[in-house]
């Protein structure tokens, strides 16, 4: 198997880059980006310029348009949120996912989870939560690789943290606390 080969990486209001250069360190060969702010997409291509070189393998995408309009694409996803948005704009993107799952794996890296309700409403199993609840694990889906997952949402996490600026790791390792189980259909 292999979620970083298999799984598309998809960053929900993907400002600046941030999260995209997180799942490019993290392994992953397909990522999209959504991003409502052009100027902003734009600058996310900039910022990723020197990764994608560093990675010639790696198809990376910029889509300019609102969350609620993007499609996502056939397969196993992995969703990374920076709380970008609650309220419409997220159930209607947590509708689609849910209904993606019926078909194919969904997780979601949850960073801030303001909308974690929306998720929970929709079928999806809460998995691993930080303490303070300051980021989460959701999945969804006919999911195999549990375990795996847990491993990569560390990561995720860690790079996460570490990075202040699209390609610029300041202090690689550095990070959020060790995660705790969370208290729903943990396992
Ligand atoms: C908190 S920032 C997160 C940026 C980036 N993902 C990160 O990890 O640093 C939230 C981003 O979501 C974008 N956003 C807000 N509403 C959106 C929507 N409806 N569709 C797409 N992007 C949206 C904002 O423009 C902003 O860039």
């Amino acid at each position: 198997m292999g979620l970083h080969s298999d799984a598309t990486f998809v960053d929900y209001g993907c400002g600046k880059g941030r999260g995209l250069a997180v799942g490019i360190l993290a392994g992953f060969r397909h990522l999209i980006g959504v991003e409502v702010s052009r100027d902003l997409a734009t600058l996310a291509g900039r910022n990723l310029q020197a990764l994608r070189a560093r990675h010639p393998g790696v198809r990376i995408e910029i889509q300019t348009l609102d969350a609620t309009r993007f499609q996502p694409p056939e397969g196993p996803l992995v969703v990374f949120l920076y709380n970008p948005f609650v309220g419409l704009t997220l159930e209607r993107v947590v509708q689609r996912l849910a209904h993606h799952a019926t078909r194919s794996p969904v997780h979601v890296v949850y960073i801030n989870p303001r909308g974690r309700s929306a998720f929970l409403d929709h079928g999806f199993r809460q998995r691993v939560t930080w303490p303070d609840s300051q980021a989460l694990i959701l999945e969804s889906g006919v999911v195999s690789e549990t375990s795996q997952f847990r491993c990569l949402g560390h990561r995720l996490m860690n790079l996460s943290s570490s990075i202040l600026e699209p390609g610029q790791i300041l202090r690689q390792g550095a990070g959020l606390s060790s995660p705790v189980h969370g208290n729903r259909s943990a396992g």
